[in-house]
């Protein structure tokens, strides 16, 4: 039996990648250039190539803290299971900090939803805000907004620049959309 291998399909190229983050890196230091001691949580697995890249674009008057947790919701593998898991959730005491949290991607709206309600019961920051790398607004089951949105892309399943499917890709430079081998 011959073996099926996925295809992926360029959607955003490491160049225009770039570009985008550095007008969102821009745009987030002048909204915080007035704000004191900026925590950004960078959400894992997903947001690490975004985090890396989006802070080293932010500059603020005041240094960046850095923290992450790691959040998944299980179930098959292009569909996320409706249940928030969270593997990794320990954080320093950061209570009324101005916080910006970095995702990958915000689907469902559950993730997203469920982590911007734990941080406000947990630290009732003096802002919260939300940077996401992807967002896929025709999928939303619970609303969800985010403050800062590099590409807003249709009802695609995609990998790369953090993004996996089964655990492979992620460290893939460009965003594809995947199209799985034998189907
Ligand atoms: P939610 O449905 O908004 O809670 O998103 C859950 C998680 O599913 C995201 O943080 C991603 O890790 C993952 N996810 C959603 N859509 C995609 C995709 O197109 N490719 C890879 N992962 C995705
Ligand atoms: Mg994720």
């Amino acid at each position: 039996m011959a073996t099926q291998v996925d295809s992926i399909r360029t959607i955003y190229s490491q160049p225009e990648i770039q570009e985008r983050i550095k007008e969102m890196g821009q745009q987030i230091s002048s909204d915080y250039a007035k704000l004191e001691h900026p925590v950004v949580i960078g959400v894992m697995k997903g947001a690490f190539c975004f985090l890396a890249d989006i802070v080293r674009q932010i500059k603020t008057p005041d240094p960046l803290q850095i923290e992450f947790v790691r959040l998944a919701s299980y179930g098959s593998a292009t569909e996320s299971s409706g249940s928030v898991q969270t593997p990794y959730l320990e954080l320093p005491n950061i209570s009324r900090r101005n916080i910006l949290v970095v995702e990958d991607i915000i689907d469902s709206g559950r993730t997203a939803r469920f982590f911007m309600d734990y941080l406000k019961d947990q630290f009732n920051p003096a802002t919260l805000k939300m940077a996401v790398f992807l967002d896929k607004p025709s999928r939303r089951v619970v609303p969800m907004e985010a403050d800062y949105v590099g590409f807003t892309i249709e009802d695609l399943f995609v990998v790369g620049y953090g993004l996996d499917y089964a655990e492979k890709y992620r460290e893939l430079p460009y965003l594809g959309e995947l199209k799985l081998g034998g189907g």
